[in-house]
């Protein structure tokens, strides 16, 4: 397998998350504001046509492993046809989804039928009012409902990604670790990053990986699992194992040094850190008309631009510096 794509420090660039749409139906408060209404206009977002054009090159460059993000991505319609799609790419990277599970109930056997391995369900609270008030829906049930779609279709283990907020559910870090081993899911802290529109992120208020491993440690053992990789999370074999549960310390102890991702947003700007102050537009290449007449300069130009954008990525996030300015899109336009 080609490895071209590899930056200024070495790293070797095999992971692109992939954002489908910036929309959702949820509106978690870390992530956009509950009256959010500034959405991506429907002509800029790429064409399942123009995404492929993109993953075939990526893939060809050393891309092994494409993520589907969003907003929420199975409000994509045509989304079980874009995994159908990658998966039939001449160099078909493994495929995986980051979803809040709500459509989980019908899409996810289709989903599997076409070729999708993982699934990343996110979930911050075991309480149905909680939920309410932290996504501004209330969809707990169907989030539940989801999770058990997804492991009867196959699609496990599912990883439930948990971002805790003080005050709001970090008195939920043990309870969920006991549901995730009672149902069989694999359990992630995510440590809340500064990418909220409104701004509520505070370093002082910030619940960190020592928290999450204090809080857990009072009621279990854990115990280190080798050979992190370029994996983010930290994981723990629970009480001896084989369950094991991970806690992403993206802020307090970042892995940018081992950072292999590269992130295309739904309207086809490629971003080399979900911090990056500057994207490289990829539309434009794709809607020229002069490239479009001709494959093969269409191809040598998003290769130019990927590499490009590998070449400019910064060693790290730069979240910890005094100078630190948040992206200027969400999350749901970046993709998680
Ligand atoms: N910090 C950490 N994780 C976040 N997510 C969304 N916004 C943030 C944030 N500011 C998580 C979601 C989901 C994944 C896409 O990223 O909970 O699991
Ligand atoms: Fe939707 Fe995910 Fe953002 Fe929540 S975090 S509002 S589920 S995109």
């Amino acid at each position: 397998m080609s490895a071209d794509l590899v930056d200024t420090f070495g790293r070797v660039h095999r992971d692109m998350r992939v954002s489908l749409t910036d929309k959702c139906n949820l509106r978690c408060t870390y992530c956009m504001p509950s009256d959010f209404a500034d959405w991506l206009p429907g002509p800029s977002l790429l064409s399942t046509d123009e995404l492929m054009q993109v993953l075939d090159v990526a893939t060809s460059l050393g891309i092994d492993g494409v993520r589907l993000t969003g907003g929420e991505p199975l409000l994509r319609a045509d989304v079980v046809d874009v995994v159908r799609r990658i998966t039939e790419l001449e160099h078909a990277p493994e495929i995986s989804v980051t979803t809040n599970g709500l459509r989980l109930t019908t899409l996810a056997q289709p989903l599997a039928d076409a070729g999708l391995k993982r699934v990343n369900v996110s979930l911050d609270t075991l309480d149905r009012d909680r939920f309410k008030a932290m996504t501004f829906r209330d969809r707990f049930d169907d989030v539940i409902a989801g999770i058990k779609a997804a492991q009867a279709a196959g699609l496990a283990p599912v990883k439930v990604n948990t971002v805790l907020m003080k005050g709001v559910n970090d008195d939920e870090a043990p309870a969920l670790l006991r549901r995730a081993l009672d149902e069989g899911w694999r359990l992630r802290f995510i440590e809340q990053m500064p990418l909220d529109p409104s701004g509520v992120w505070l370093r002082s208020t910030m619940i960190t990986a020592d928290d999450i491993y204090a809080w857990l440690t009072e009621h279990y053992t854990l115990t280190p699992v080798p050979a992190r990789g370029s994996a983010p999370a930290e994981e723990f074999y629970v009480d001896g194992g084989p369950a094991t549960v991970g806690i992403i310390a993206s802020v307090t102890r970042p892995f940018c040094g081992a950072c292999d991702r590269l992130r295309l947003t739904a309207d086809g700007q490629l971003r080399n850190c979900l911090f990056a102050r500057d994207e490289l537009d990829l539309r434009t290449a794709l809607r020229d008309e002069a490239l479009a007449a001709d494959p093969r300069a269409l191809r040598t130009e998003l290769e130019r631009r990927l590499r490009l954008v590998v070449a400019d990525k910064l060693p790290g996030h730069g979240i910890n510096d005094a100078n630190f300015i948040q992206p200027s899109r969400p999350m749901s336009a970046i993709g998680g």
